[in-house]
């Protein structure tokens, strides 16, 4: 009985020091648990005369699939407060099927940041593009609209420690309340 609890305790352990924003304890959450994939095949309406989707179309499914993610993670009503520029490495055009992956990188107090990977895949050929990556923040609020505390962010693996790291980075460059690294690592060893 006492192995048994001894080897729970260990995988809170674990468990605790996979945590890396812990901004509600008792809530935190995985990546994994709000990643979004949405898929849409483009139309002629997304398109200019030349068949080129429009740049406006793209960001506006970006800004969804990261909004999903976004509530999905706090299971709240949340605001987009900020989009980082984008540029769009490949073109994408009409009937092609443009899938987009949102995913949590960063939390901080009442706002998360996610990343939208966004793909183009020729149907008829097979042919699949990179279109370009965008990074949105979002913002929980209550009823009254006031930014609402959400859930701290388990990052598991490497590559989700590595992009908490640069999001923290982005954080700070775009300024505002509670954007420091010094606030950043206070919260880290607060919560
Ligand atoms: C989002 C909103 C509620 C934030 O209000 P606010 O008075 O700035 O609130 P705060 O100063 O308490 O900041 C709340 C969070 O937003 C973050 N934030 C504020 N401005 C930001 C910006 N320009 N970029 C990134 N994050 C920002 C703060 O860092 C803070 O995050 P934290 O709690 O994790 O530290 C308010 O600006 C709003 O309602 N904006 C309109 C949102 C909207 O309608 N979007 C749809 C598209 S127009």
């Amino acid at each position: 009985m006492s192995t048994t609890r001894n080897r729970a305790g260990q995988a809170a352990d674990r468990r605790m020091s996979e945590r890396t924003e812990p901004a509600a304890e008792s809530a935190a959450k995985t990546v994994d648990e709000s990643r979004t994939v949405m898929a849409m095949q483009m139309q002629p309406t997304d398109a200019n005369i030349w068949g080129n989707v429009h740049g406006g179309a793209i960001l506006r499914l970006a800004d969804e699939a990261g909004g999903a993610a976004a509530i999905r993670h706090s299971r709240m009503r949340c605001v987009t407060v900020a989009m980082d520029s984008m540029t769009f490495k490949q073109p994408v055009y009409i009937g092609d099927l443009l899938t987009l992956t949102a995913c949590l990188t960063h939390v901080g107090h009442t706002s998360m940041e996610v990343e939208v990977r966004i793909d183009a895949e020729n149907l008829r050929t097979g042919e699949k593009r990179h279109a370009g990556t965008s990074y949105l923040v979002y913002v929980a609020i209550d009823d009254a609209g006031r930014p609402t505390p959400v859930p701290g962010l388990i990052a598991r693996t490497d590559e989700e420690r590595e992009r908490w790291r640069a999001a923290a980075e982005r954080r700070t460059r775009r300024g505002g309340r509670g954007s420091t690294t010094e606030d950043t690592e206070e919260r880290r060893g607060r919560r």
